[in-house]
């Protein structure tokens, strides 16, 4: 394990990072509350980067006007320790006021990406992680930058935003972290009660289920979405957001199968709102 510094103003960060300049820089964002998937962006920055730095950001931009900015799980002793121990040399915690406190007037629009499947659901919500990253991205100045398989949708926003404003950071995609029983690693899955928990394991079960389909040979969209329904099995315990066949760059949907395909869905079990997705090819 290295010693983490920690630094909390954008001042400070830039002297920990001009101390180490000429060194690879890796930016792992996270929002805190961390776990095995966070640690596995860390570990694959760690072998990548000289210098990996994690920013430990609730941000409020990307959260609607119900949903649970102010319940979100806050731990920032907890996530020094464990992001040292996953080997972060610099943690950026900033307070809110240090990233959006005086209220911003410009923010990042990601189109077409960032509109079908959680952005139809969350309005604003990928024109807040796009504006939050491009300030990280400004303020950090990371030659590469990590981001989770899990959130697909979001790693294709920031792919794209990196292209389109030409950032001179290499946007590295790591696969999802799931648990033994298959259910994604996630912060608001300490949100969950344990029959809660066992209701949400049938969001990765119908994820595999329509991928061994299209593995055994189905290529019509629509006979993989009645059996990801089917094996979803919606009640008052769960609730269908979304289940999408689509092509994993554009996230266009998809008739015929063919070739890569992600199969991406949300649900909602109780209060918590869960995603998650697996990718075929045929
Ligand atoms: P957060 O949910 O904390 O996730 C931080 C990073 O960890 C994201 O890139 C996410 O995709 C990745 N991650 C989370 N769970 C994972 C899992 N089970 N397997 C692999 N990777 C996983 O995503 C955000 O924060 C925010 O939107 C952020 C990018 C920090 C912008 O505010």
């Amino acid at each position: 394990m290295r010693d983490p510094q920690i630094t909390r103003t954008i001042t400070e960060l830039r002297q920990a990072l001009a101390e180490r300049s000429g060194a690879l820089i890796g930016l792992v964002p996270t929002m805190g509350a961390l776990h095995a998937g966070h640690a596995a962006l860390l570990a694959r920055a760690c072998s990548e980067c000289k210098i990996v730095v994690a920013s430990i950001f609730v941000n409020p931009l990307q959260f609607g006007p119900s949903e649970d900015y102010a319940g979100y799980p806050r731990d920032p002793q907890a996530d020094i320790a464990y992001a040292g121990e996953a080997g972060a040399d610099i943690i950026f915690l900033p307070t809110p006021e240090t990233l959006t406190g005086r209220g911003l007037q410009t923010s990042v629009v990601v189109a077409e990406v960032g509109e079908p499947l959680c952005g139809l659901q969350r309005p604003g919500h990928f024109t807040g992680v796009a504006t939050i990253i491009v300030k990280l991205f400004n303020i950090v100045r990371p030659d590469k930058a990590y981001f989770g398989e899990k959130d697909w949708q979001q790693l294709q926003v920031v792919r794209r935003l990196t292209a389109d404003l030409d950032f001179a950071v290499e946007i590295v995609g790591v696969g999802v972290v799931r648990e033994a029983d298959g259910l994604a690693l996630s912060s608001r899955n300490r949100y969950l009660s344990v029959s809660e928990y066992q209701t949400a394991l049938r969001l990765p079960q119908a994820l595999k289920a329509a991928a061994n389909l299209i593995e055994s040979g189905e290529t019509d969209a629509r006979v993989v979405a009645l059996a990801f329904r089917h094996a979803i099995a919606t009640g008052p315990d769960l609730k269908l957001e979304y289940f999408s066949i689509c092509l994993p760059d554009t996230l266009e949907p998809v008739e015929a199968i063919q070739g890569k395909t992600l199969l991406a869905a949300a649900v909602r079990v109780g209060k918590t709102r869960l995603i998650d997705n697996v990718l075929v090819s045929t």
